[in-house]
């Protein structure tokens, strides 16, 4: 499998309650490796503008403030099939559904404060990376 790049960010939930580091090994034990990573503050519009995917959804504005509610911990993971494997890594979105031993079975503590985030395609990952990441903080 080809090496890939993704974007993951630990959520306002997750950091709120100390749990970059127990997050973080999930992902080095998977065989992820962090490229990149720093703690921000989003503001609402940061947030907004990040997820404008969903700016229709009725959850839109629930998840932009929640985003922009404490710090964040942005990060860009490396491996072979990484954007997959990231999203096993975190689990289903609804930690009800979430497989047991995954960051959202394990942390997460509804749909909505889902304690990760991650790039769903190669596309999304691509952008998603360069909205928070200049090239030469890539550091592999
Ligand atoms: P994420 O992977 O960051 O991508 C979009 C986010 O929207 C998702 O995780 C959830 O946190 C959030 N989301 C999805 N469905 C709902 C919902 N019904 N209510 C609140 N937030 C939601």
């Amino acid at each position: 499998m080809a090496t890939e790049r993704t974007l993951s960010i630990i959520k306002p939930d997750a950091t709120k309650r100390n749990l970059t580091g127990k997050i973080n090994a999930k992902f080095e034990d998977a065989g992820l490796r962090i490229v990149a990573q720093k703690r921000i503050h989003l503001t609402p519009a940061q947030a907004g503008e990040f997820y404008k995917v969903h700016a229709e959804r009725p959850f839109f504005a629930e998840l932009r403030d929640f985003m922009a509610s404490g710090p964040v911990v942005v990060q860009v993971l490396e491996g072979d099939g990484a954007i997959a494997k990231n999203r096993e890594v975190m689990g289903a979105t609804n930690p009800k559904d979430a497989a047991p031993g995954t960051v959202r079975a394990d942390f997460a503590e509804s749909v909505g404060e889902n304690s990760v985030h991650g790039s769903d395609a190669p596309e999304t990952a691509a952008e998603e990376i360069a909205y928070f990441f200049a090239g030469l903080e890539l550091v592999g």
